[in-house]
């Protein structure tokens, strides 16, 4: 598929995003590297990474491979990393962005997000997870309006584009927008058929944030046949219709509610069926089959953070 048929959305601070981006959770060493070269010569140009994922190195040597082959330019591709939970003072903010582009091997990001609201101590750069005696988390309490003020600086120092938020609920979100001189752009949250957090995203088109959907396809598993949406009858149906998968309806289907999905693939087949979704409508029967699927089940729960005063979801919403 050509690229300039690929939609793209506009970020309130004038940058703009591919309407569908590779994940690259899980994502390690060689596959990742080739799954991004790969992503880079189908079409994609815009590539979910973060420091806790410990491949920017590998997507970075990607995307610089394509830049000398003279496939794509810098400026061709939106890279997307986060701040992970033990960077969260302020005064680490900037290091912990520089030691994220000294992996890419890059000048700067295009986006940078708060990957959660809640913190961890800091024990070092390498400890992304640290624990105490009993095997728990060592949560900290830093104000998230704290960290947020340190990710505006970093728009200053050129080191990103623009910045964000992710696993934000309605209240930490409404907070941040009522105490922030840089409004974020994103908020990127666990997004698919059975979890599509209509409530959120709608405060987040309001406040004219971008959503982003992470796991849409809900870490499926073809041993399993999970999630049931993808081996489903209903769907199938769907998807004979166009000529597609069940996966491209689903990705289809996030993209008509107004979400960017972040599907991601080490496998090169499913890259390019992936990225292959802007080419067919589904209609309001479509939809209405898919919406059967919200049943409210959050797959990514952090339980590790729950004692958190940050944690994001305690916050009760009457229908997902
Ligand atoms: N901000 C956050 O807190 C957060 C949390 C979670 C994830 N994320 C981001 O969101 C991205 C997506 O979420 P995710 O990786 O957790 O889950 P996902 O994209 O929902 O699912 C990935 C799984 O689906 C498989 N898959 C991919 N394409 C497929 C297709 N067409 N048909 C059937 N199976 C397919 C993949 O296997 P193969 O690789 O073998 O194709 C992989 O096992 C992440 O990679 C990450 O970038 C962000």
């Amino acid at each position: 598929m050509s690229t300039n048929k690929i939609p793209y959305l506009k970020h309130h601070d004038g940058t703009q995003i591919q309407a569908i981006g590779l994940g690259t959770y899980s994502s390690l060493g060689g596959d990742c590297e080739r799954a991004v070269l790969h992503a880079i010569d189908v079409g994609y140009r815009h590539i979910d990474c973060a420091y806790f994922y410990g491949n920017e190195s590998e997507v970075g040597a990607a995307v610089r491979q394509k830049i000398k082959e003279g496939v794509i330019k810098r400026e061709d591709i939106f890279i997307t990393s986060k701040l992970w939970n033990h960077f969260h003072e302020p005064e680490r903010v900037e290091h912990a962005c520089r030691k994220t582009l000294e992996n890419f091997g890059l000048e700067y990001v295009d986006l940078y997000l708060i990957h959660w609201p809640f913190s961890y101590v800091y024990r070092g750069d390498n400890v992304m997870t640290p624990t105490d005696e009993n095997g728990e988390v060592e949560l900290s309490d830093v104000d998230i309006l704290d960290t947020w003020r340190a990710m505006e600086k970093l728009v200053e120092l050129g080191l990103t584009k623009s910045i964000g938020v992710s696993n934000f609920n309605s209240e930490q979100l409404s907070r941040l927008l009522a105490n922030c001189t840089i409004k974020p752009v994103q908020n990127q949250i666990e997004c698919n058929p059975a979890f599509i957090q209509t409530q959120l995203i709608e405060l987040c088109k309001k406040n004219d944030i971008v959503v982003t959907g992470y796991c849409p396809l809900r870490r499926g598993n073809p041993a399993t046949r999970t999630p049931n949406y993808i081996y489903d009858a209903k769907v199938e149906a769907i998807a004979d219709k166009y000529r597609k998968s069940t996966a491209q309806v689903v990705l289809r289907y996030l993209f008509e509610l107004g979400v960017v999905p972040l599907p991601k693939s080490s496998n090169p087949q499913r890259i390019q069926d992936n990225f292959n979704i802007f080419d067919f409508k589904l209609d309001e029967l479509d939809h209405a089959v898919l919406q059967t699927y919200n049943t409210g089940d959050r797959l990514i729960l952090a339980k590790q953070a729950i004692k958190s005063k940050n944690y994001p979801f305690n916050v009760i919403v009457p229908f997902c």
